[in-house]
């Protein structure tokens, strides 16, 4: 606005700020930065110092040219609403790169070029791509600042919107700039939107340099830098690396009548109820029992060994990047109290009050305007909302946030979940035997593909430890190092490693409706694995592993049928079989470098099936 000084300018000594900082990480901050700009020529370069009065400007300024359409002041306040080009709703997989200098390392499942021949093709991409635009240097810490696990980033952005963003979902700033010196080491990010085109969208990770190019995308798995590529991709590596696990896993705390808390992380593919779990509403009978949960994070967990041997998980992130359509007041009330305010909405509709909408949350409106920006009605031929429509949220707003969330120690976990979304064969809950046949259960992972990647939804792949699209390196050397970390004895591992169990909340009857009634009604499920890792509940021993009584999911309560039951439960020996026979072929992708207690882990299902 007139009057104002400048939006945006040089830093003002901001690197000075940071006293005691090792010179070396501020003088390649620098230069790195100046580097940047030259190739880039931005007509301004603003370093994000994260302060209130910054997101305010960032967010005027992007109403005053449409990028963000202010929500109503006081139903939502703080809050906006963006439509992304129609073309940029999800991550793209096949414009996603590992380029680590040998093809070998990047294994079988990730895209791989070159780093030379990657840098061929972005390069030229980047050349004088900001002219016009503003460089924001985006300086971010990746877990709770002044704990061993936090890790610093600096994204580099020609976007308002990625800016904005990333001050939601990470903890941005000056404070990020303290953390770098103490760490003396920072991850490279460098992001433009480009032209948005498809041809030129590339999002590449080079392990080797730690640094990420991301190229023509401003979705938030491909360009809010800190997330899926720095505290997925190359944290991956550097966790296997270092000794630590870097999952695509949410964390819960579960509280049972006697007062104990058990923490529970749990690893689903994305859109298949991280959040939704991470934030549950117990039943009310349950909460009248004793019952509570809380949140720690809903999306990823960086695990590490603490003093005592067991595994610590921090949740890296500060904010919430979740998926719009299904939530309501009935499904996860923690996750619509979370967006209530201050948050930035995605790719949802907009009712003629300036509230938002989505397919789900109420009934829908006579009238309002799609994600396309279009109007629409009840009987347009298509969802007024994106099905992969999102909301970023402050984590701290949320309803059900743990007090040990910002914990630099983490919390401890007791029980790992895998789940997948499966509409047949997959069963509702069973335990592992042991580490290594849970590192089987997570290998063998499949769900059925969501909106939240480009391709056909529905499709059945194989997405091990829900790190299919995240995993920085070869996928066996993966597994191999979550075999290792159950081997590590005294230093951590053996016995003190979690219990795990293996979920799936999506089976379907015959008539093709949801078996399980889900959501809140999963606590049966959480309650079942407290009480096992408590040692007490009571479990059945099947070919596939330990599954609950039916008395210990309280299925009459839940008045799910005896049938249902069978059916939710069915094993059956021949899709089981070819289950087998396909779980074969998966690892056969791997050759020689499957670790072969995998293999044996799959013939010994096999024996079992008889
Ligand atoms: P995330 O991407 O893994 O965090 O997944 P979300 O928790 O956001 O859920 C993705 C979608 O799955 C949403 O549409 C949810 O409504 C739906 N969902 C989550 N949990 C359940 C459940 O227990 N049962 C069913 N049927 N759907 C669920
Ligand atoms: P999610 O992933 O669906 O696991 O939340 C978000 C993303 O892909 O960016
Ligand atoms: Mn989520």
């Amino acid at each position: 606005p007139p009057g104002e000084p400048p939006l945006f300018a040089y830093p003002n000594g901001i690197m000075d700020a940071p006293t005691g900082s090792p010179a070396k990480a501020a003088d390649d901050l620098k230069s790195w930065v100046a580097a940047v700009a030259a190739r880039t020529r931005p007509s301004h370069v603003h370093w994000c110092d994260g302060s209130d009065a910054e997101y305010r400007r960032l967010t005027e300024a992007m109403v005053a040219d449409g990028t963000l359409i202010p929500l109503h002041e006081r139903k939502q306040p703080g809050s906006y609403l963006h439509r992304s080009d129609p073309s940029d709703v999800a991550r793209l997989e096949d414009r996603t790169f590992i380029c680590s200098e040998n093809e070998a390392d990047a294994g079988p499942l990730n895209n791989w070029k070159s780093p030379a021949e990657m840098k061929a093709i972005l390069d030229p991409l980047f050349e004088g791509c900001m002219r016009g635009r503003t460089m924001y240097v985006v300086p971010y810490v990746m877990g709770p600042p002044g704990g061993d696990a936090a890790k610093v980033g600096v994204e580099i952005t020609d976007s308002p919107y990625v800016a904005a963003n990333m001050r939601i979902m990470t903890r941005m700033g000056r404070v990020a700039l303290e953390e770098l010196a103490r760490k003396g080491h920072f991850t490279k990010g460098l992001h433009s939107t480009g032209d948005l085109s498809k041809e030129n969208r590339y999002i590449a990770h080079f392990p080797d340099e730690d640094l990420i190019m991301s190229f023509s995308s401003n979705y938030g798995g491909n360009a809010l830098l800190g997330k899926k590529c720095h505290a997925l991709r190359l944290a991956s590596v550097q966790a296997r690396n270092e000794g630590w696990l870097a999952e695509h896993m949410l964390i819960v705390g579960v509280t049972n009548p006697q007062g104990e808390t058990t923490y529970i992380a749990g690893a689903f593919p994305s859109a298949c109820g991280k959040t939704n779990l991470a934030m549950l509403v117990p039943p009310v009978a349950d909460r009248a029992q004793g019952w509570s949960v809380e949140t720690v994070g809903d999306d990823i967990a960086w695990l590490r060994f603490g003093e005592d041997g067991r595994l610590w998980a921090v949740n890296p992130e500060h904010g919430f990047f979740g998926v719009a359509p299904g939530t309501s007041e009935e499904t996860n009330r923690n996750a619509l109290a979370s967006c209530r305010a201050n948050t930035l909405f995605t790719n949802v509709a907009l009712k003629p009050d300036r509230t938002v909408w989505w397919e789900g949350l109420e009934p829908a409106p006579p009238e309002c305007i799609d994600w396309l920006g279009q109007p629409w009605t009840p009987d347009s031929d298509h969802p007024a909302a994106h099905p992969n429509s999102r909301f970023t949220a402050p984590a701290g707003q949320c309803p059900s946030i743990s007090d040990r969330w910002e914990d630099p120690q983490g919390v401890p976990i007791d029980a790992i979940v895998f789940g997948g979304r499966r509409s047949r064969v997959m069963p509702l809950a069973f335990e592992a035997f042991d580490w290594e046949h849970g590192t089987y259960l997570g290998a063998t992972m499949s769900s059925e593909k969501t909106a939240a990647a480009e391709g056909t939804v529905g499709e059945l792949r194989f997405d091990p430890m829900a790190m299919r699209p995240f995993c920085g390196y070869h996928i066996a050397d993966y597994w191999r190092h979550w075999l290792e970390m159950g081997r590590k004895g005294n230093a951590g591992g053996g016995d003190k490693m979690p219990k795990v169990f293996h979920v799936n909340w999506f089976r379907r009857g015959e008539d093709g409706r949801f078996l399980w009634p889900g959501f809140g009604d999963n606590m049966r499920v959480l309650e079942w694995i407290v009480d096992r890792v408590q040692g007490a509940g009571d479990a059945v021993e099947t070919p596939l592993g330990y599954r609950p009584t039916r008395e210990e999911l309280h299925m009459d309560d839940l008045g799910v049928s005896a049938e249902d039951e069978e059916a939710l439960f069915a094993v059956n020996r021949d899709d089981w079989r070819a289950e087998c026979d396909q779980r074969d072929a998966w690892f056969d992708l791997c050759g020689d470098r499957l670790p072969p207690e995998l293999r044996q882990q799959n013939d010994a299902l096999r024996e079992r099936l008889g």
